[in-house]
């Protein structure tokens, strides 16, 4: 059985104070049972990634970054590399995200080196896909994500495979509180399980966790969740109210 994964997308909010203020109200909020069937992560920013896995330390929170480099080192300035984030506390790194995509014109290209470094150095990578407005209403959603996750994951093994996790996360729905139905949503990760499988076999398909995100909230979270092919939620704006994060993680461990 596949465990649920809810992680926050703190995105560029929080200075340091806050962000540990923020992880300290998550991490002592969280009952042990909610820990037996999910795992919890938290992403803030670079700059607070070390205090804020200082401070949510033995509470069984997970800290992973938003971005990374897909080099070792060098002269690649304002950028950081997955051993930094490692050495930081991280143990999972979020790629792909659809504001990366549009606003830091990443391609799949590039997703595919950073993930592949990912895995090599033993990040956990949580590979976002997810169409734009004006694709759905084409009709090309599923041939766009497709797309995505077929050239994001090119020349990554079976071995690799099994550490990624993949959030599905349609642009129209991220920031905008329009979120996908639970059904629009389980049938686009049904189909992100069948591209798995066309590439790495259903057993492998079987195991991967496939994440929504995009409007996730308290009210909307456990329909969310009781659908078959979800598997947990990125969060962004509910992630950073404690109150609702720490629902939504409820609904997520029933
Ligand atoms: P919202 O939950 O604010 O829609 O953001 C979703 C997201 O982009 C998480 O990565």
């Amino acid at each position: 059985m596949r465990k649920k994964l809810i992680a926050g997308n703190w995105k560029m909010n929080n200075d340091l104070n806050s962000s540990i203020e923020l992880a300290k109200s998550i991490s002592t909020g969280i009952k042990k049972d909610f820990l037996n069937n999910t795992d919890i992560l938290i992403c803030p920013t670079f700059i607070s990634i070390s205090k804020v896995f200082d401070s949510v330390k033995g509470s069984g929170v997970s800290v992973g970054a938003q971005n990374m480099h897909f080099k070792d080192d060098g002269a690649f300035t304002g950028e950081i590399s997955a051993e930094m984030l490692i050495s930081a506390g991280c143990e999972y790194v979020i790629l792909g995200h659809s504001e990366r995509r549009q606003l830091f014109h990443e391609t799949n290209h590039l997703i595919n080196l950073k993930l592949k470094k990912a895995l090599k150095s033993g990040l956990i990578p949580i590979l976002c896909v997810g169409e734009t407005l004006e694709q759905r209403e084409e009709g090309i959603h599923e041939k766009i994500v497709d797309e995505q996750i077929t050239f994001c994951l090119k020349e990554i093994s079976k071995v690799e495979i099994s550490k990624v996790v993949i959030a599905y996360e349609p642009v129209w729905a991220i920031g905008t509180g329009k979120t996908a139905s639970p059904e629009q949503a389980n049938q686009m990760h049904n189909n992100i399980r069948n591209s798995i499988a066309n590439l790495y076999g259903n057993d492998f398909a079987q195991n991967i966790r496939i994440l929504y995100g995009g409007s996730v909230n308290d009210k909307n979270a456990s329909e969310l969740f009781s659908q078959p092919d979800i598997d947990g939620g990125l969060i962004g704006g509910a992630s950073l109210k404690p109150n609702q994060f720490l629902t939504i993680i409820e609904n997520a461990s029933k």
